[in-house]
């Protein structure tokens, strides 16, 4: 039976390129998941956007002396230019400036305040007196209260991650003059979170599949006690608030945000030409949601977006949320404003995708933060993706291709060796679908290319070059496991290396693309014709590492 499977993944800030901390974060976890179960049957409807509106994309147009607009747009080009050339593989990336966007947004809005979830209250709003407006939390900085770390930000510490509001800042100041603001009064709609902490206790209770960092960090909060939040701020850039007299006011961009995952799935459904198609995805009891997104994003995917979509009603609550740690660059906190970072169209404009997914891949931050480096990229790519699975395709098929017509040999009488390695492929990729269905994407691709490893041993065992001098039908017989045993390697790698898997694919003779194929092994007829093999990678010099190490953060 087939399952249907909502992806959602979050919407980067439209506000600078794309580095590799986001795509090791989210869009790759979230893509590798996508095609495992696309190949295998299901139905999947993944998408994400940029988040365009609020702070973020205001401060960077300052900078820059170009509209909001303008940010906006050139970055969606640019992004997504990435997801094409990385193999982002999104059903819809659209943006949160669609009308659509707006729409849906507002009509959560609308439904949220009738059923008195949102209500309005007068608070003191910072205000510079020398700029002369309100400032939004992101332009308020000062020194964390929790944590004492300077440069926290009026809406969240990056130094320990705690949410806050503005006024509790020490020492705050306008970033955009310096002056410490003074408070006005100003009316917002805010959302009664509390009136969902026990719901929300006792949705998160079965979800023992979640992450334990993602529960506890979930549960902990929800124990704590939640408290009511601004939905509303006095900012022109973003979604209007459908109420007469907040015209000068825009929806918190968080709040819109998140509502993008349903926005973009009723988008996508009428670029179908089937409008009502969303509700396959977010309606039935049949469905699961699954959210990527990095650490610093949990409590909006899992206390905030559930809580407005328990007040919507209706509609599917998150099934999974695996979340990811962080990854740091050569050793050190990856810092946007500091260049401390790769920048994913950098790193596209020089090299191949697939090296860097399968580097990100077995390097996953899934339960810890881990390291990116140029060393441990090009270690990698050479020992592992040349010389252990490229090699394996290469020598194989060239030998088959040259040595028997172009076609996969007949083969006789198989031994136990044979059988018990065509029997362990099958079970890789039976093992290496359940790790992925559970999101254990590192163990999944390391179990992968520990498959690839036993080819190799088995093929140094028969040795099927050497044979093939004296006993052409012996050589055939090993020749041809190993074509089995790469087809399902093929597969079982799909997820991970898109690209090199469908070149495989059109080596061993199939035709169309790998992801009709399920995800089972393939039926290889002898007699099938091959095509003409070239090497799957390319090795990386070690200068690389200099040169591009050199490279972050000046
Ligand atoms: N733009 C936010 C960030 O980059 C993430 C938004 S995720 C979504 O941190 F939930 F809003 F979609
Ligand atoms: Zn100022």
């Amino acid at each position: 039976m087939s399952e249907k499977i909502f992806i959602g993944v979050a919407w980067p800030y439209a506000n600078g390129s794309l580095h590799l901390g986001q795509i090791a974060g989210a869009n790759l976890p979230a893509d590798i998941f996508a095609r495992y179960h696309r190949i295998k049957g299901n139905e999947v409807l993944m998408v994400s956007g940029s988040d365009q509106h609020g702070t973020p994309t205001t401060i960077k147009a300052e900078q820059e002396g170009k509209t909001p607009q303008e940010i906006a747009e050139f970055y969606q080009k640019e992004f997504l230019d990435c997801w094409q050339k990385l193999g982002i593989s999104f059903d819809l990336y659209t943006t949160t400036g669609t009308r659509n966007h707006t729409e849906v947004t507002q009509d959560i809005f609308l439904r949220l305040l009738e059923k008195d979830f949102l209500y309005r209250k007068t608070v003191s709003q910072a205000y510079c007196p020398s700029c002369q407006r309100f400032l939004p939390d992101r332009y308020i900085e000062g020194t964390c209260p929790f944590c004492n770390a300077p440069g926290a930000r009026g809406d969240q510490c990056e130094a320990c991650g705690k949410l806050m509001d503005a006024p509790d800042l020490i020492e705050a100041h306008c970033r955009l003059c310096g002056t410490a603001p003074v408070y006005k009064d100003s009316e917002q709609f805010f959302l009664r979170l509390p009136a969902f902490r026990d719901k929300l206790l006792d949705w998160v209770k079965d979800k023992k599949h979640w992450r334990s960092n993602v529960l506890n960090f979930t549960t902990r909060f929800l124990e704590e006690g939640l408290i009511d939040r601004a939905f509303t701020r006095d900012i022109d850039w973003g979604v209007p608030v459908p109420v007469d007299g907040f015209e000068d006011k825009r929806i918190y961009v968080w709040f819109e945000a998140v509502i993008g995952y349903l926005s973009a799935s009723k988008e996508w459904a009428r670029l179908q030409g089937k409008p009502e198609k969303w509700r396959d995805f977010w309606q039935g009891d049949d469905v699961k949601s699954y959210y990527f997104l990095g650490k610093d994003n949990i409590i909006f995917h899992t206390i905030i977006w559930p809580a407005m979509l328990m007040g919507y009603g209706d509609l599917a609550l998150p099934y999974d949320v695996p979340a990811n740690e962080f990854l740091t660059i050569e050793g050190k906190k990856l810092s946007t404003s500091q260049n401390w970072a790769v920048w994913l169209p950098d790193y596209l404009s020089r090299y191949d995708p697939d090296p860097l997914r399968y580097l990100l891949s077995i390097n996953m931050p899934e339960t810890s933060d881990t390291d990116f480096s140029w060393r441990e990229l090009v270690r990698r790519n050479n020992d592992e993706l040349v010389a252990t699975y490229g090699n394996l395709v290469n020598r194989v098929l060239t030998l088959v291709y040259r040595n028997y017509d172009g076609k996969v040999p007949e083969h006789g009488e198989l031994n136990e060796a044979d059988k018990s390695l065509m029997k362990n492929m099958d079970s890789c990729l039976e093992q290496v679908g359940e790790l992925i269905s559970k999101c254990s994407l590192k163990q999944a691709i390391t179990t992968a290319m520990a498959a690839a490893h036993e080819v190799n041993r088995y093929l140094d065992e028969k040795s099927p070059w050497k044979v093939i001098k004296e006993d052409k039908q012996a050589a055939a017989d090993s020749l041809y496991v190993a074509l089995y045993a790469i087809s399902c390697l093929k597969t079982a790698m799909y997820p991970f290396l898109p690209f090199s898997s469908q070149k495989v694919h059109e080596y061993l003779g199939f035709d169309g693309k790998i992801e009709d194929y399920g995800w089972k092994p393939q039926d290889l007829p002898s007699g099938q014709k091959l095509r003409e093999p070239k090497p799957l990678f390319s090795k990386l010099d070690d200068s690389v590492i200099e040169e591009e190490t050199k490279r972050i953060g000046t």
